[in-house]
């Protein structure tokens, strides 16, 4: 299947580094800064429905972790994904971001708002741990290009730099 490119004009993402820099400048709290992040992400990437955290916790039945949901913007989500489950518990697990075109497309996709066509997962990697994951949802089918996922990782890696998790 040959896939188009996505139709939004791509954000200056160099800019937008530079720009989280400056505003998590001076704080390291991580719901303060997840919550800034977050925010800003929603309203400087033009076409989201959804932005914001999963963060990485013990699991409440059996062993291993699952994911409970942190600072986000957009509608109500689900609370806990076990690592592994949906494209957010996937990232986590194989410790990779996935980009997905077409969410109805991914086997065992959790539809938490009827309008998400297309995701990109981010997981936060910081000395080997998988702490969670920044997750971003749109309503246009393959909303997320290649320039996009290395722009939105450089934008994770500002928020992992200036941010504690302890
Ligand atoms: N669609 C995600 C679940 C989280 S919501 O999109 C906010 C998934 O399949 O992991």
């Amino acid at each position: 299947m040959h896939i188009t490119p996505a139709a939004s004009a791509l954000p200056d993402y160099a800019m937008l580094t530079r720009q989280v820099d400056s505003i998590l400048e001076g704080e390291r709290d991580l719901t303060a800064n997840a919550s800034q992040f977050s925010a800003f992400i929603y309203d400087t990437i033009a076409d989201l429905n959804w932005a914001g955290f999963y963060l990485s916790r013990p699991a409440r039945q059996g062993d291993g972790q699952e994911l409970l949901v942190g600072p986000f913007q957009g509608k109500v989500a689900c609370a806990r994904i076990p690592f592994g489950r949906g494209v957010c518990g996937a990232a986590a697990a194989e410790r990779r971001t996935l980009l997905v075109p077409d969410v109805h497309a991914f086997p065992g996709h959790i539809a938490c708002d009827s309008a998400s066509n297309a995701e990109i997962v981010i997981p936060l990697i910081k000395d080997g741990a998988v702490l969670g994951v920044f997750d971003i949802d749109s309503p246009t089918l393959n909303r997320f290009s290649e320039q996009d996922r290395a722009g939105l990782e450089a934008l994770v890696a500002a928020f992992l730099r200036a941010t504690d998790f302890s």
